[in-house]
């Protein structure tokens, strides 16, 4: 099972084209903006990751991972699970790969999400920090996510653009990507039409002296979670774990 996962992701190669996203993150992965990202976004994804408090036997998914910082964390648990990390950006997979050289339990993949080819009910926790706006289609994205993971299994993303942080409509023409400024609520709709249940929302606000990036002291990260019912029938590999969903400050 892991062996057909770890093959299906080393296999795959991302139609970059498909994806606006691409092109801009390799040229921020080329003049370093990927470790200026993990700086900017650190202290947020450092808060909700926390809140995962993943198993030692957890099998954890980041989804555009980015330079994997999350999924070193997360390897640096574990002794019998797994990380994961799916990317767009050929130079973002390659930088992660370079800075989690030797670490057998991170696993990188140059890919375009949603894959719908993966092993289902395959992952305990997937994360996602600041990239499920740049999805194409966010409703087949979350349908994915929800199809990867085991029954019981946890679902987190952290997002700064969205329609309630004023501060960030104007990143498009910044980052010039296809970019989706949706609202809380409709997040929270589009978790719950994929099936995820207690399904809950915050703006997630730090303290200024923490904050690299001013609006996470101020509008705040939008953090949507939710859960595959444990109900949900057991497809392959699946097996149930319990995820702690609430944040600690
Ligand atoms: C703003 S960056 C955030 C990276 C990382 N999560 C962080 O916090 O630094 C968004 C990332 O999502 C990736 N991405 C965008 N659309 C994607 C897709 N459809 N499939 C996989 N990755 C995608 C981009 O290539 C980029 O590296």
């Amino acid at each position: 099972m892991i062996g057909s996962l770890i093959r299906r992701l080393r296999g795959r190669q991302a139609r970059s084209a498909a994806v606006p996203a691409a092109d801009v993150f390799d040229t921020w992965a080329q003049d370093g903006r990927d470790a200026w990202m993990e700086k900017g976004h650190g202290p947020i994804a450092r808060r909700v990751f926390q809140s995962l408090r993943l198993s030692p036997d957890a099998w954890y998914l980041d989804l555009g991972c980015g330079n994997g910082y999350t999924v070193r964390w997360a390897s640096a648990l574990l002794s019998r699970g797994r990380a994961f990390g799916i990317d767009a950006s050929p130079r973002m997979i390659e930088r992660a790969r370079a800075l989690s050289a030797g670490d057998p339990r991170a696993v990188f993949a140059l890919a375009v999400f949603p894959l719908h080819d993966l092993p289902l009910s395959s992952f305990d926790v997937v994360f996602s920090m600041e990239s499920l706006y740049y999805m194409r289609d966010i409703p087949a994205a979350l349908g994915e996510v929800y199809r990867l993971l085991k029954p019981g299994g946890v679902f987190v993303s952290a997002i700064d653009f969205y329609e309630e942080n004023r501060i960030s409509h104007g990143w498009v023409s910044y980052v010039g990507a296809g970019m989706s400024l949706w609202s809380a609520r409709r997040w929270k709709r589009a978790f719950e039409r994929a099936g995820f249940t207690e399904v809950s929302q915050e703006r997630l606000v730090i303290p200024a002296e923490q904050a690299v990036e001013r609006w996470h002291s101020t509008a705040g990260s939008l953090v949507t979670r939710g859960r595959r019912p444990p109900d949900s029938g057991r497809g392959e590999g699946s097996g149930r774990r319990s995820v702690e969903l609430r944040i600690s400050q």
